[in-house]
């Protein structure tokens, strides 16, 4: 019942946004392909437009008189200045224009009260604000070119342009463009325009542009929408920590905090890059070549030997981890019930993922405090199994053995008949 008064109100409301669509002379003017010749922007509007959901017309954005001209056939009575018709801004003006709505509170809550209205005054901080406003450069990035123009769809639209995983597609229009971006610098060397070619390769950017996956970071997630930070990196930094909160938190309380501080470094990215993140490997820690501690750490430092002893102690639990992996293998395939193990081995299992974030502490006992009770447990599965294995050997031994007495009474025995026949026969 409830829900069938929520559908007629439902449908009530579309059907007057439809009529008022409908009665709008732009709409009826701007759909005839007679009348104006490009009719691609009113069918955008009515077909799927967020701001035509919500009831709103063309004279909503424009202004202009939109109960005449269509029937009188005269574009002057409906696009009328007196009525408030403005010219379409240019690209310098379309932030104001879009904010004349979204920025006031009051009108936005009518319609949506969860909707955000801080977009001007946060572009307006953004190296795309600061191009358009304060240097007059048109080719910073405006609000259509983020969200389209008629046809404007919410982001949660799996079709919008800015819908999580189209995100990084659309800011590429220009971030990947090498003419369009030549003529900015960054830290003093050109801009770099690879940031979509390699975030393409980075474990994130195959999650969201290959699997759809929505937890990992568009670009947005790591520059802001509408702040689109400059590599501020204290503030990109802090994104990382959003969605890894613990390595986050060990890092804060590592000895690297301080140093990082001091020469400005960027935390996180300094070992993991920013948009060619790679799916890590246990190489990047310890002091053979190639990994990341040796780049600052020489022999005789604090920081080389810690290196060297949190890398041996993931080795030892891999070691005992894969030597009882393969002894319940085996088990297994003699027919040894070992689900217990596997699972009791779980747990030296989940340390070692546990591990990999107790690094971002760079203290050699936290790791060992995990490391240790783990490579005890998978030291004591191994052994339960091996004597489960051992117990199987002695029984299948027993067996042959009794097997082997059996054949040899049977021959004894057949000797003794043979010998009693011979006597037989002989007498
Ligand atoms: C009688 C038909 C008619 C009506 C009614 C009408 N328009 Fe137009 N409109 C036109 C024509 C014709 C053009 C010229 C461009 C073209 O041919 O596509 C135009 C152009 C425009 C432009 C582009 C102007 C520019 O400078 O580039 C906007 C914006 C516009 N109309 C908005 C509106 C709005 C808003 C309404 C309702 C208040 C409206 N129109 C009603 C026929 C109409
Ligand atoms: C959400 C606000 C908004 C609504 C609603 C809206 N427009 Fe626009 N319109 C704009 C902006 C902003 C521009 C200029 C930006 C651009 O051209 O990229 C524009 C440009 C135009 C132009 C210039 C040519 C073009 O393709 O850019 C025409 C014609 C036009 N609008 C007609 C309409 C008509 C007809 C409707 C209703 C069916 C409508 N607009 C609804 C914001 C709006
Ligand atoms: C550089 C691209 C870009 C520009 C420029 C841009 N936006 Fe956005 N906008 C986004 C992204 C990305 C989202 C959020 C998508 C999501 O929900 O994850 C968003 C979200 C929104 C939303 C939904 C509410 C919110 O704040 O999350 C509104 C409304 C909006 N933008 C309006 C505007 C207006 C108005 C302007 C111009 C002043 C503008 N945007 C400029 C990229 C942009
Ligand atoms: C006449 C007032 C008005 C103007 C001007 C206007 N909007 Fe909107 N906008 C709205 C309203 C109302 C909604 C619908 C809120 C709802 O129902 O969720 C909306 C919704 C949106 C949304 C969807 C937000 C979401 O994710 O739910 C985006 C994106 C957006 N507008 C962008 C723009 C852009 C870009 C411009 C400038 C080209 C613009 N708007 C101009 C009133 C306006
Ligand atoms: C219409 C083209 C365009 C689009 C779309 C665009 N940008 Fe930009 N962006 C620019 C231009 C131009 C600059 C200015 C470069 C400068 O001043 O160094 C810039 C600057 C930046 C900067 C600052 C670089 C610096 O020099 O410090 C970041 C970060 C950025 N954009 C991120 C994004 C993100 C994220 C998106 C998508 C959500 C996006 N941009 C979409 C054109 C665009
Ligand atoms: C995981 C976080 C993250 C994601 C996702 C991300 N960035 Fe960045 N971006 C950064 C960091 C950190 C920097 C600063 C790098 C530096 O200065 O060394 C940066 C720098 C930039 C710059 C300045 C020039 C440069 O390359 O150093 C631009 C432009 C930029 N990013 C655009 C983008 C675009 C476009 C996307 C999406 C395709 C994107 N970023 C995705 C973290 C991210
Ligand atoms: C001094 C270098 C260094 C810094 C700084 C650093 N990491 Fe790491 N990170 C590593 C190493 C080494 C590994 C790989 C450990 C392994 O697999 O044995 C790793 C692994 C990871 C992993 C995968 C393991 C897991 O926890 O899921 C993530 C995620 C990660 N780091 C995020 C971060 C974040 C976020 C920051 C910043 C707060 C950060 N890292 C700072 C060196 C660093
Ligand atoms: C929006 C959330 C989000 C943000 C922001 C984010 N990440 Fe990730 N990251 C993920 C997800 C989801 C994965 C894949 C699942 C996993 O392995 O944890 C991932 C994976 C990783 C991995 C590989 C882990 C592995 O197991 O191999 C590293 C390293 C990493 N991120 C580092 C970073 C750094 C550094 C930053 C900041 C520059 C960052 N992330 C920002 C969500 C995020
Ligand atoms: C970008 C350079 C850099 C990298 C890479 C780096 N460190 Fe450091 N580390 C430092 C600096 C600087 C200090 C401050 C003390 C010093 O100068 O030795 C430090 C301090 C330490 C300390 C504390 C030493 C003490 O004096 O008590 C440990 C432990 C440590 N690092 C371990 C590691 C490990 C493990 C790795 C590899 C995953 C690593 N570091 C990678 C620069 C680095």
């Amino acid at each position: 019942m409830r829900f069938q008064i929520l559908f007629i109100i439902l449908t009530t409301i579309l059907n007057i946004a439809q009529a008022r669509a409908e009665q709008s002379s732009c709409i009826s003017c701007h759909k005839s392909s007679e009348i104006v010749s490009d009719t691609t922007v009113a069918m955008a509007f009515i077909t799927d437009d967020i701001h035509a959901k919500a009831g709103l017309d063309c004279s909503d954005c424009h202004g202009g008189n939109p109960a005449r001209g269509f029937g009188e056939e005269d574009p002057d009575l409906a696009m009328d200045p007196a009525k408030g018709y403005k010219p379409p801004p240019n690209r310098f003006g379309i932030p104001e224009f879009c904010a004349t709505c979204h920025s006031d509170i009051e009108y936005m809550k009518k319609y949506n009260p969860r909707l955000p209205t801080d977009q001007l005054q946060l572009y307006k901080t953004s190296i795309h604000g600061k191009q358009i406003f304060g240097k007059h450069d048109s080719k910073a990035a405006v609000c259509t070119d983020c969200h389209g123009v008629h046809g404007i769809l919410p982001s949660s639209d799996s079709r919008s342009k800015v819908y999580h995983n189209n995100i990084p597609n659309t800011c590429a229009t220009c971030h990947a463009d090498k003419n369009y971006m030549n003529k900015y610098s960054y830290n003093g060397l050109p801009l770099p325009t690879d940031q979509f070619d390699k975030y393409k390769q980075s474990i994130h950017g195959v999650l969201v542009l290959e699997q759809g996956d929505k937890a990992a970071p568009s670009c947005n997630n790591c520059h802001g929408n509408h702040g689109a930070s400059p590599p501020n990196l204290a503030s990109v930094s802090a994104a990382c920590g959003e969605c890894h909160p613990n390595n986050q938190k060990f890092f804060n309380n590592s000895p690297h905090k301080k140093p990082w501080v001091e020469l400005d470094l960027p935390e996180c990215e300094q070992c993991h890059g920013s948009h060619l993140i790679k799916p890590v490997s246990d190489d990047m820690l310890g002091v053979n070549s190639g990994a990341l501690c040796v780049e600052c750490h020489d022999q005789d430092s604090p920081g080389f030997a810690a290196a060297a002893q949190m890398k041996s102690d993931i080795d030892t639990l891999k070691t005992v981890l894969s030597a009882a992996d393969s002894i319940i293998s085996q088990a297994e395939k003699k027919g040894i019930e070992s689900s217990q193990a596997s699972f009791d081995l779980g747990k030296s299992r989940d340390a070692l993922i546990q591990i990999r974030s107790t690094i971002h502490t760079f203290d050699p006992e936290k790791v060992i405090e995990i490391t240790k009770p783990a490579i005890i447990n998978a030291v004591n599965v191994k052994a339960s199994v091996d004597h489960e294995l051992q117990d199987i050997k002695t029984r299948q031994y027993g067996l042959w053995i009794s097997l082997l007495l059996i054949i040899l009474v049977i021959i004894l025995l057949r000797i003794k008949i043979k010998e009693v026949d011979n006597k037989i026969d002989i007498k």
